[in-house]
């Protein structure tokens, strides 16, 4: 499915990237995410995309098989490497922070992906998340796109926030904090939102931090 989705990405990284700029939903989801905490160096996201949540928060290591996505992460300063999240190419326990967001739900084998995040974090390593839990209106808006066949959501797999939490302890990680945004629903002229301690199943995104056992 990578190759898939490679290609597509590809096709639309401009696009996507231009998305982000002054965008009020990705300014709630930033809050959310710092409001994790600082990320450690060195931090690598998986999934870097067009680099915009790597150069905000301070992931200085970006990985994505789209290298049309990576040559813009590349841009803002990210370290760049081509490659996917299921056999991330890097020696174990080098990274003190992972960063997923928006990617799990792209991703064939969520799992494995979280286990190779597992393999590379130093002991004590840190797991940031961001995503779309799939009960939530916004879930639901994206599924609609998907259903009526989207481009990029109809490959998208969303799941329920209770779900990735389930993953991350059965793959020993220890959930440390949560904090919710984007309670707007999605019809509405987006409006800038300050994040919410804990993970409300309300809420369009969700910003978790979880520890390596
Ligand atoms: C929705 S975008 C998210 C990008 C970035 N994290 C952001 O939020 O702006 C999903 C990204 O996952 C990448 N991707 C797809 N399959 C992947 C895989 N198996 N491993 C790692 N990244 C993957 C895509 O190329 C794309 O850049």
């Amino acid at each position: 499915m990578w190759r898939k989705l490679k290609n597509i990405f590809g096709e639309i990284a401009q696009e996507y990237d231009a998305w982000y700029d002054q965008n009020p939903l990705f300014l709630s989801e930033i809050k959310a995410l710092r409001a994790l905490g600082e990320v450690p160096s060195p931090g690598l996201e998986i999934g870097v995309g067009t680099g915009v949540f790597a150069k905000a928060l301070g992931f200085k290591y970006g990985l994505d098989p789209s290298p049309e996505m990576l040559s813009l992460a590349q841009k803002k300063g990210i370290f760049c490497i081509c490659g996917v999240g299921e056999k991330a190419p890097f020696k174990d326990h080098i990274f003190k922070a992972c960063g997923l967001f928006f990617t799990l739900c792209f991703v064939s084998d969520p799992r494995k992906v979280i286990r190779e995040c597992r393999r590379i974090l130093t002991s004590g390593g840190l797991l940031f998340l961001g995503f779309i839990p799939q009960e939530s209106p916004w879930g639901k808006f994206y599924e609609e796109k998907a259903r009526r066949g989207h481009r990029i959501y109809r490959w998208a797999h969303f799941r329920k926030g209770e779900e990735i939490l389930l993953l991350l302890k059965r793959e020993r990680f220890s959930i440390l904090k949560g904090y919710s945004s984007l309670f707007q629903p999605p019809s509405t002229q987006p409006y800038e939102e300050e994040p919410q301690e804990g993970l409300w199943p309300e809420a369009g995104f969700w910003a978790v931090l979880a520890i390596k056992n």
